[in-house]
């Protein structure tokens, strides 16, 4: 059975003092929380402060990217191991606005979540399609190449430890998201390409979150489907009130 995932990424929201606060009031929420595993994945400058305030809590640390060496001169990056030290269990990787905004590769998707995997940090590695690419009938192609890219190299025992998250871009802070139906053939797809690649045992371990406008109102449906094991939530993990809603979905059956 795979533990339900909830993990709120704040993307480039909230000071770290402000972080430090709402962090407080999240582990006061939701901070008992055991069933479902709670991650939120504040900005580098708050890590900090906000492990400070979850001190204590079920709550754990995220950062929103890393870079792949381990130490030297690439100026305004951080490490695996400065991340590991400031206590972030995950890291998310391959975010589509990193990839957008940034040019992130598959190839630099893939050397971030060796790098992170060598010291013990679990990677979230987010996929997806565009809009485009959805209407032109891709999105299974676009989505086995980043998986693949992303993968590529590692063991079985290496890919038990990450964590997927399928993102369509389309319904990424856009309100539009995808169907249940539509998410849970793409997560039933991506389990199919991890047991092609590393044998049952390791394709029913992986869990693959959904995310893109993930709200309150339609958690619920989403957990509900049987390849959906989470959340990565944008807009909807800066209030208490809707993250701590998401945190609690009904579970059905
Ligand atoms: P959203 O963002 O919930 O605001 O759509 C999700 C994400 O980008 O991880």
């Amino acid at each position: 059975m795979r533990q339900a995932l909830i993990a709120g990424n704040w993307k480039m929201h909230k000071t770290p003092s402000e972080a430090r606060a709402f962090a407080a009031e999240l582990a006061r929420e939701i901070g008992r929380e055991r069933e479902t595993e709670v991650v939120v994945a504040p900005p580098f400058v708050s890590l900090l402060p906000v492990k400070e305030a979850l001190q204590g809590s079920s709550i754990k640390l995220a950062a929103q990217d890393t870079f792949w060496e381990m130490e030297g001169a690439f100026t305004g990056e951080v490490s695996p191991p400065m991340l590991k030290e400031v206590g972030c269990h995950y890291v998310i990787v391959g975010h589509s606005e990193r990839r957008t905004h940034f040019g992130e590769s598959d190839e630099a998707v893939n050397k971030k979540v060796k790098a992170l995997l060598k010291v013990g940090l679990r990677p979230i590695i987010c996929v997806g399609e565009r809009l485009e690419q959805r209407e032109a009938g891709q999105t299974f192609s676009v989505v086995k190449g980043q998986v693949e890219g992303a993968l590529d190299g590692l063991g079985a025992q290496e890919v038990s430890e990450v964590v997927i998250a399928y993102e369509p871009v389309w319904a990424i802070g856009t309100g539009r998201t995808a169907t249940p139906q539509q998410a849970s053939e793409v997560h039933a797809y991506i389990r199919g390409l991890l047991k092609e690649a590393f044998g049952e045992e390791v394709a029913e371990g992986v869990r693959i979150l959904y995310g893109g406008s993930v709200k309150p109102d339609n958690i619920d449906d989403l957990m509900a489907e049987a390849d959906i094991d989470g959340a990565l939530v944008g807009g909807a993990s800066l209030k208490v009130d809707s993250f701590s809603r998401i945190v609690r979905f009904r579970r059905s059956g």
